[in-house]
């Protein structure tokens, strides 16, 4: 089967199509055909050498990077009673190990997925794994019903579920965006938008119960300040809460934590459900084919893509 290695740290051209035994599953364990996979901005950090690629660099050869996967049910082990061949399924593969996603067939623990809906395409299945994932996990933790709260970044991978989870959880929500998305995300349930490029958050939003940070550093420090005493923040990527952050965050008696998505097919499961009965949507902005798959990753590069980018078989 075809797999891309990334070969070394470094640029897209790192990332190169080479040719492997298909996997094969152990007794806890199903092969997926892949149908589709989805990209994240861990993808692209590791690809440069940062977040996972130290650890890969040292156990593993070769590194397969990548975790979103929907596709259908090649073979099953002997342990696995919950799904067959031909199932189709979708979910987050071995996260934050060594996923091996971004290939024809990946092997995946059986309790780390979930049926694939069928009101929705293999895309958006694919799409609505690692971000939603982390968007239901961290939610479940912290927020309540009548919670006011404000999701950083509500057009991206993680936010844009988040509004919507956020909204089946009974909280009130405001998100950031820049113009060219405040319409869609308004559209996701955002009871207020705040286009972050006409105005600084903190002049329009304080004393919040909760505020999901997306983007880290002055955004995240700027964010702090708007979470009432008691109140908690939760900033997504590695390594943001730094000192100075924590300091800040111990000064108006708010907890600002860090908290890392993990594998998990109990989760999928209600994600799946949330899809089935429409109360949760996956926003695909761009599809890209397997062999454009380095496209893919300079689109998530950029930082302003739209819900997911996703590579399709
Ligand atoms: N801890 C974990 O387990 C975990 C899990 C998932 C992700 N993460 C991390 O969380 C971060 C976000 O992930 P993601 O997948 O949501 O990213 P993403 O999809 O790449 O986010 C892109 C979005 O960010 C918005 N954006 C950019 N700058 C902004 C700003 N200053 N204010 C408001 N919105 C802004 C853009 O909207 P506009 O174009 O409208 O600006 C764009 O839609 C990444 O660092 C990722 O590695 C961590």
């Amino acid at each position: 089967m075809k797999a891309y290695e990334l070969k070394e740290a470094g640029s897209v051209d790192q990332l190169q199509i080479i040719e492997i035994a298909k996997p094969v599953a152990t007794a806890n364990e199903v092969v997926i055909k892949s149908k589709a996979i989805s990209i994240n901005p861990v993808d692209i950090k590791t690809r440069m050498g940062k977040s996972l690629y130290n650890e890969f660099k040292q156990n593993y050869s070769p590194i397969i990077i990548g975790w979103d996967v929907s596709g259908v049910i090649e073979s099953v082990g002997e342990s696995v009673t919950q799904f067959k061949p031909g199932d189709e399924v979708f979910g987050m593969i071995n996260f934050p190990g060594h996923g091996k996603a971004y290939a024809e067939y990946v092997s995946a623990p059986a309790s780390q997925i979930a049926k694939k809906p069928t009101n929705i395409s293999h895309e958006e299945a694919a799409a609505a794994t690692l971000a939603a994932l982390t968007a239901y996990q961290i939610l479940r933790n912290y927020i309540k019903t009548g919670d006011d709260i404000l999701i950083q970044a509500g057009a991206g991978g993680v936010g844009h579920f988040a509004i919507q989870i956020a909204k089946i959880m009974g909280a009130h929500v405001r998100a950031t965006a820049s113009a060219k998305n405040t319409v869609f995300v308004k559209g996701l349930g955002a009871d207020e938008v705040i286009d972050y490029t006409r105005q600084p958050f903190e002049d329009v939003v304080s004393n919040l119960d909760f505020v999901l940070d997306a983007l880290g550093g002055d955004t995240l420090k700027r964010s702090v300040q708007i979470v009432k005493e008691s109140g908690k923040i939760v900033s997504l990527p590695s390594g943001a809460i730094i000192d100075e952050i924590n300091e800040l965050a111990k000064s108006r008696n708010v907890e600002a934590i860090f908290q890392m998505v993990v594998s998990n097919g109990e989760d999928m499961q209600q994600i799946a459900d949330w899809l089935e009965t429409g109360k949760l949507k996956a926003e695909v902005s761009q599809v890209f084919t397997f062999g454009q798959l380095r496209d893919a990753h300079t689109a998530v590069e950029t930082g302003r893509t739209r819900g997911k980018v996703v590579v399709k078989f």
